[in-house]
């Protein structure tokens, strides 16, 4: 009878919807898992001299003057600085191979790239392990979001640096063919920019000030991110969504006990349950998995003097050591932040400061090495599209495939899965043919290309 009381209770769906939270992510997540994370923030103007771009104005080819060091970029202009060809002048010490483009999949030219991009990752669906039609073994792909709040969704006029995101995400659900999209939130965004947003300083200092009209933005955008993977091509594991969150700590960014109660509200609002991962490995209790992103300041602790692949190594205890020294709580996953490494443009921000870390192959074979020696076995890559800060893996005029070809061979050999240098070369191919839209030629785009993934 007593047993009877307690199923019954355990089972009457709570008025709200509330969910309570397992952290089980550990039992249920695939042991491959290679997950690309894209900004995903560029836009095309009406204005550019290859005819007009689907969004209100270019947004982010150029960050603007970076104190004494760094000058405006303008990507209308043209320079022959980093080929032979000319190519379009952006932030950054890279350009990308297939030309600059529109993130926001709001027209076929900008939705082709989306297909170009997701062609990068397997066919899931298909039980043939030899169709291989070039893909960069990759299973998921997430899109970085800064507000859905902000967004078209609620405002007539929103930000681009908002809506560009928004409808990349969008888009990217829209147009993938597998189960394979993450939504992934800025969540540094908009205690960093509130005063310009109209949201105050989020620090309490007064009624305008108020951080809990923040709070309840964010509790409110995480409500909407949920609720939007109820498209057919979200990435489940368990049946449910996963959601990836850039999180760093200080200042008036969210603190641990307040990303506790977010979650508690966030669960109380959704009728489902989901999986959160952050980037930062001090929130290993409130998230089910941390990711940890580029650590520019521990590279520096490293000593200049090792060979490439030896300081990676270095670098690479100084960030997952202490994780995986530690007893982690309950169902938690330590993911593997990869990355091609650092070129930052801006020279940290104006403060005419470089910071490198070598975009080389070492690199990379280190952190694949460092990975499988401690036992991780999931990955996210850190960036596919970060121009500004050199974290590139879209093929860019210096470098070409390398990043892309390489990581596609290394996560082969991390899986143990056979290499097929046809497939490789489809790779090649599908990026060096596909043509600069925005090239440095006054031309009206005219023939958009498909993306061919037959093997
Ligand atoms: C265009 O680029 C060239 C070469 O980098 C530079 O000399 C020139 O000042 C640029 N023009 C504008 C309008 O930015
Ligand atoms: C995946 O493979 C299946 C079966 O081979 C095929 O029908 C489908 O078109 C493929 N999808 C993509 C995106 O390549
Ligand atoms: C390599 O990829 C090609 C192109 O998809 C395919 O035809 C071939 O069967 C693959 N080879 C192996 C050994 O998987
Ligand atoms: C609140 O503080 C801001 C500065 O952060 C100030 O501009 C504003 O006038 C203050 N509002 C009130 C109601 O005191
Ligand atoms: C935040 O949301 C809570 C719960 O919905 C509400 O009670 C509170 O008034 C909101 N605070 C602000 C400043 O909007
Ligand atoms: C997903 O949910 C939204 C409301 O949150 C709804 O507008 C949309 O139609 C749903 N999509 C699907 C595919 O169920
Ligand atoms: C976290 O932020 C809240 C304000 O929302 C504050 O009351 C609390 O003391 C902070 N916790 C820590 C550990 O800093
Ligand atoms: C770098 O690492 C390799 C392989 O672990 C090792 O053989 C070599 O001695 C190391 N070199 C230095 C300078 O530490
Ligand atoms: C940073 O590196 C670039 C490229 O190597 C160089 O042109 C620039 O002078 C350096 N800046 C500083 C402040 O050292
Ligand atoms: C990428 O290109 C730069 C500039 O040409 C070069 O210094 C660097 O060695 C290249 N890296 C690779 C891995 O090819
Ligand atoms: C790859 O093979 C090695 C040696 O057989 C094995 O120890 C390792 O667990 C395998 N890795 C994966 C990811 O399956
Ligand atoms: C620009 O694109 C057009 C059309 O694809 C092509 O004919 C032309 O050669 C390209 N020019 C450059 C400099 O890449």
């Amino acid at each position: 009878m007593m047993l009877l009381l307690v199923y019954i209770i355990l089972w009457i769906p709570n008025s709200n919807g509330a969910v309570t939270h397992t952290y089980d992510l550990s039992t249920y997540m695939p042991s491959k898992f290679v997950s690309m994370f894209s900004v995903s923030w560029y836009g095309i103007g009406p204005t550019d001299p290859q005819g007009p771009g689907p969004d209100s104005y270019t947004n982010h080819w150029s960050v603007g003057a970076q104190g004494t060091c760094i000058p405006n970029a303008n990507p209308s202009n043209c320079s022959t600085e980093y080929s032979t060809q000319p190519q379009r002048q952006i932030s950054s010490r890279y350009r990308p191979l297939a030309g600059i483009y529109s993130s926001s999949g709001k027209n076929l030219e900008s939705q082709r790239r989306i297909d170009l991009m997701l062609s990068t990752l397997r066919n899931q669906s298909s039980s043939s392990p030899s169709c291989d039609y070039g893909h960069a073994r990759l299973d998921a792909w997430s899109i970085q979001l800064e507000s859905i709040q902000l967004s078209s969704k609620y405002l007539s006029n929103p930000s681009l640096n908002v809506e560009i995101p928004y409808q990349a995400y969008i888009h990217f659900l829209q147009r993938s063919k597998t189960n394979s999209i993450i939504p992934g939130y800025d969540s540094t965004w908009l205690y960093s920019f509130s005063s310009n947003l109209g949201l105050g300083k989020c620090d309490n200092s007064n009624q305008t000030n108020s951080r809990d009209r923040c709070l309840n933005t964010t509790i409110k955008d995480f409500v909407d991110i949920v609720k939007m993977t109820n498209m057919s091509t979200s990435y489940l594991i368990n049946q449910k969504p996963v959601i990836f969150i850039y999180t760093s700590l200080g200042g008036n960014l969210l603190n641990a006990s307040e990303w506790s109660s977010i979650w508690t509200s966030v669960r109380n609002q959704v009728n489902l349950d989901f999986y959160a991962i952050a980037t930062t490995s001090s929130l290993i209790n409130q998230f089910d998995a941390i990711a940890p992103w580029v650590d520019y300041v521990a590279w520096t602790m490293t000593s200049s003097n090792l060979p490439t692949y030896n300081r990676t190594l270095k670098w690479l205890s100084l960030v997952y050591g202490p994780l995986l020294q530690s007893v982690l709580p309950t169902g938690r996953v330590i993911i593997g932040g990869l990355s091609s490494g650092f070129d930052d443009y801006t020279e940290s921000w104006g403060a005419c400061q470089n910071r490198t870390i070598p975009r080389e192959t070492q690199l990379l074979q280190a952190q694949f090495d460092y990975f499988r020696i401690n036992q991780i076995t999931r990955l996210f890559i850190y960036t596919w599209d970060d121009f500004t800060e050199g974290s590139i893996v879209e093929p860019d005029v210096r470098n070409g495939t390398w990043a892309l070809l390489n990581i596609r061979q290394m996560i082969g050999t991390f899986y143990n899965e056979t290499q097929n240098v046809t497939a490789d070369q489809m790779l090649i191919d599908r990026w060096t043919n596909y043509p600069q839209l925005r090239n440095c030629t006054t031309i009206q785009v005219t023939s958009i290309p498909s993306i061919d993934l037959s093997c």
